[in-house]
């Protein structure tokens, strides 16, 4: 049996992304969030069209998605009612937002100089993908006014405690524990559900860490 609902948001469980841009002043602006999916070398970002995020993506700043793992929930937390914006839309008034340039220092976060773009990194992520703007689409309509944003990964950095051993190209998932955002909420656990069909389909190195046999293995 079901229930037929209007769910108020359709957040199931995503990955927080820290995304760093740059401000039209050049200073860098900092913003938590979770619509975010990867295929090949490119990602897709939905965002709210009023963001300052969106406006700098818009207006042609790179960014970095610098992906938080589950101890950084604190300072991701420190960021959720802020934006870079000046004036603030009417939706974010409302709901207490408030102006903050300093995103970085609010948080607690130490920004980190990029190879490749001019956003910055946050030094505390240990997954920091630096990327440039792809495409733009409008997203949402008629129920939100939002931004499909795809970049293109142009450079991947790693904590090396997160490469699976004898590897240069895989990282851990066991290793790696995201924070990941559920209907608003935070949650983040490295349990190892079982094998997956799709890992063993793709050739994936995790066999050490992932054995058949003992599937909630962890190296914690
Ligand atoms: C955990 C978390 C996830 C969020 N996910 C999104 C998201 O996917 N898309 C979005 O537009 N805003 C998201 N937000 C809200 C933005 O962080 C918020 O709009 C913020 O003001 C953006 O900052 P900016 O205006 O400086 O770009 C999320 C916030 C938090 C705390």
């Amino acid at each position: 049996m079901t229930l037929v609902i209007d769910p108020k948001v359709f957040y199931f469980g995503t990955p927080v992304v820290l995304v760093s841009s740059i401000n039209e002043d050049g200073s860098p602006n900092l913003a938590p969030m979770s619509s975010a999916w990867w295929l090949g070398r490119s990602c897709m970002l939905g965002l709210d069209a009023t963001s300052k995020t969106t406006e700098n993506l818009e207006r042609g700043s790179d960014c970095v998605l610098n992906l938080a793992d589950s101890e950084m929930v604190d300072a991701v937390d420190r960021l959720a009612l802020m934006t870079g914006s000046r004036v603030l839309p009417e939706h974010k008034a409302q709901k207490g937002f408030e102006f903050e340039p300093d995103k970085f220092g609010r948080a607690g976060l130490t920004p980190l100089a990029s190879d490749l773009v001019s956003a910055p990194r946050v030094a505390q992520c240990r997954v920091q993908l630096e990327a440039r703007v792809t495409a733009i689409q409008p997203f949402g309509a008629p129920h939100a006014d939002a931004r499909a944003v795809e970049v293109e990964i142009i450079r991947t950095h790693v904590d090396p405690d997160l490469v699976v051993p004898g590897t240069v190209d895989h990282i851990d998932p066991v290793q790696w524990d995201p924070l990941i955002m559920k209907f608003t909420e935070f949650f983040g656990s490295a349990v190892n559900l079982r094998p997956s069909t799709l890992a063993r389909g793709f050739g994936m190195m995790h066999g050490a860490v992932l054995s058949p046999t003992d599937s909630s293995a962890s190296r914690r």
